[in-house]
């Protein structure tokens, strides 16, 4: 059997590396001949743990790569878009990509006996799968679903920074679609791939978008939530949000994880996934009430952070504020909706100087800010001479930073979104995120 991948993003390359080093016959597509041709050479064009060693060895084995759709189609038994769905300007999603694939698989189709499967693994709205994908391919193709090709809605749950071992081994499978073939087909590869230690749920197309959003969207719920009661620990005299949180952890109705209060969730899902389905649900009707709040508690935390520098420094103006950690989580170089992004415009906005740390997002913040701000390739050298420390991300070594190194700073002022600092040992004034003082 051979496998098609489309779209060498964060989820394609991931597969396409899993599967490759597992010996699978696959074939990852990608438009970009300057992505396709780093991939080649063996070297993921983004930073993720574990993904170079994966796809160096999936080189060597059984993966090709390939910018010819026509060739996949004609070829694969399955195939799997991965291509992006950004936010478009109208605070929905952008399907061009996904509309340009299914017109070239369409056309492909058109000219080939192949019957191939079309597992759509991009995240779409509810009903784009049935109404818009399958629509495309059908008119470029000339051929009926569930006749000439099967369509089946397959959406991801990997998180970045664990992305080879989210797809190694996935907490769930979803398979929606509505002919019964194809399911069963598609069932069977992933048995393959994982056992049946994975759970498997199976359903229709629809249906099965829609569990990708309301996972992102519950899971952006937690975080606002927790977010909130971090905002109350702040004016409560001597609470800390990680008592809250390791107690109400135990309750197993509730559970400990994704309860890390912080400066606000980012990336490039739970911001956008939100946002989608609010839109969805306001376009048909639902009036979206608890998911606009959870949005706008996201949102409140990069003032949070603003209203506890401008308290600790009174003046903002021409002071040298440190900031550590820039990518939206740590494992990861990606900087989309980066609150740390937010945070330095504002704070630009206000005429501070701004010198930042990172040890992987440097360059893709460099593309943003230029040489508006400064670069440290250190911690030490980034909180040297500074009249305030704002930890952002939180990467390990910033939880090693010790009195020693914070008598570098002109101001010894720490801002801790993450509670990475212990405040009892700190020789320093400390403010955080969740800490009532
Ligand atoms: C998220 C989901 O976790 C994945 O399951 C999903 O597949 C992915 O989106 C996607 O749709 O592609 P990801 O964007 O990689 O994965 O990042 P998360 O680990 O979910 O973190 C998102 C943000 O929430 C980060 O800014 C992180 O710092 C923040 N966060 C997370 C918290 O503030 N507190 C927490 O307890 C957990």
């Amino acid at each position: 059997m051979k496998i098609g991948i489309i779209g060498l993003g964060f989820v394609g390359l991931s597969l396409a590396s899993v599967l490759g080093s597992k010996k699978y016959n696959v074939v990852g597509i990608d438009s970009d001949r300057k992505k396709v041709s780093t991939i080649l050479s063996g070297k993921s064009p983004f930073y993720e743990p574990k993904l170079d060693i994966m796809l160096k060895k999936a080189l060597a084995k059984s993966l090709q790569i390939s910018s010819d759709i026509q060739f996949a189609t004609s070829n694969c038994q399955l195939l799997f878009i991965t291509v992006g769905t950004p936010p478009s300007k109208d605070g929905y999603i952008d399907l061009t990509k996904v509309k340009q694939v299914a017109k070239e698989i369409g056309e492909a189709l058109s000219k080939t006996v192949n019957k191939p499967i079309i597992i759509v693994k991009s995240t779409v709205a509810p009903g784009t799968t049935n109404e818009v994908i399958k629509f495309i391919l059908e008119k470029y193709s000339k051929k009926k679903a569930g006749v000439g090709f099967g369509i089946i809605a397959n959406p991801e749950f990997l998180r970045e920074g664990k992305a080879v071992d989210d797809t190694i081994s996935p907490h769930i499978v979803v398979i929606g679609g509505n002919d019964q073939k194809s399911i069963s087909r598609v069932k069977k590869f992933f048995l393959k791939m994982h056992g049946n230690k994975v759970p498997l749920i199976e359903t229709n197309h629809q249906t099965a978008e829609l569990i990708k959003y309301a996972n992102n969207s519950f899971l952006a719920t937690k975080i606002s939530f927790i977010n909130q009661i971090a905002s109350i620990c702040q004016s409560l005299p001597e609470t800390n949000v990680e008592d809250v949180v390791r107690a109400i952890g135990l309750d197993p109705r509730i559970g400990k994880l994704f309860l890390k209060a912080g400066p606000g969730y980012g990336g490039s899902c739970l911001p956008k996934d939100l946002q989608t389905l609010i839109k969805f649900s306001s376009r048909i009707g639902k009036k979206p009430i608890l998911l606009e709040a959870v949005r706008e508690t996201n949102n409140f935390q990069v003032r949070n952070l603003m209203i506890l520098i401008k308290e600790a420094l009174q003046k903002i103006r021409g002071r040298r504020i440190s900031i550590l950690g820039l990518s939206f989580k740590e494992g990861s170089d990606d900087i989309r909706e980066s609150v740390s992004i937010k945070l330095i415009r504002l704070l630009l906005k206000k005429q501070a100087k701004i010198i930042v740390h990172d040890p992987k997002a440097i360059e893709n913040t460099k593309m943003i800010f230029g040489d508006k701000i400064s670069y440290a390739d250190s911690v030490k050298a980034a909180i040297k001479g500074s009249h305030c420390t704002v930890i952002m991300t939180p990467w390990k070594e910033y939880s090693n930073l010790t009195n020693n190194d914070l008598r570098l700073m002109k101001r010894r002022l720490i801002i801790d979104s993450r509670r990475l600092l212990d405040r009892y040992k700190l020789d320093a004034e400390y403010h955080a995120i969740g800490i009532g003082e």
